[in-house]
């Protein structure tokens, strides 16, 4: 059973694949942060964002710490990014990565769930379950701020909702793997709708999947 849940910056969709994952006992896969860590490594090494060449060379080179790693969290690290995702030879590089994780989860696991940009469109197509989940950009800019602040950072709820904007423009007009629900995906407008009320929705449709198949 392979899930794939694709949306903009802070709609919730990872807490919501997170917690499908748990659910039915499947491999979680957080996408967003392979394409940060390779955006690390760039902004680490003082490499020019651009440089194509450098980030699928780290692109082919990551490892498990490169993953855990806490300033994947960042927002400059977020920012760039959306930056290197932007480059079909990075997309490119880590797409047998992603589908192998989907083909063949860890630990002989039953399912996976992948959370992403392109997921349902390109990454998995043929997925069995496909959710895109959305939540109006001032909502996603409030929980976002909320959760910096929570964590200590200073800044401005308008200054979190143009970084927001910005990121979402450059995710959903960019020429390779744009930003978009795929034609047979479940949306899940989040805006109005409490975590636990879109994870509810989620299960339905995955249990009746799973009853189909
Ligand atoms: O989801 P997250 O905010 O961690 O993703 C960081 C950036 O990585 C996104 O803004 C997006 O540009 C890029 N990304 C992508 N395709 C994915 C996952 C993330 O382009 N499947």
């Amino acid at each position: 059973m392979i899930i794939t849940v694709d949306g903009p910056v802070a709609a919730g969709k990872g807490t919501l694949a997170r917690r499908l994952a748990a659910r039915f006992g499947y491999g979680y896969l957080d996408t967003g942060s392979i394409y940060r860590a390779v955006a690390l490594r760039l902004l680490r090494a003082g490499t020019d964002l651009d440089d194509s060449r450098a980030a699928v060379a780290a692109a082919g080179s990551l490892d498990e710490t490169d993953l855990s790693d806490p300033a994947l969290r960042d927002e400059a690290t977020g920012d760039a990014a959306s930056h290197i995702a932007a480059q079909p030879a990075v997309r490119a590089a880590l797409l047998a990565f992603q589908r192998a994780f989907a083909a063949d989860p860890p630990d002989g696991r039953a399912g996976a769930v992948l959370d992403g940009r392109d997921i349902g469109t390109v990454v998995c197509p043929k997925a069995d379950v496909k959710l895109f989940v959305t939540a109006s950009p001032e909502a996603r800019a409030g929980r976002r701020h909320a959760e910096l602040r929570a964590r200590g950072v200073e800044v401005s709820y308008e200054a979190v909702l143009d970084d927001l904007r910005r990121r979402d423009a450059r995710d959903s007009e960019r020429g390779v793997s744009p930003l978009r629900p795929a034609d047979d995906a479940h949306l899940l407008d989040t805006t109005n709708l409490s975590i636990e009320a879109a994870f509810k929705a989620a299960c339905d449709i995955v249990a009746g999947k799973q009853a189909t198949t």
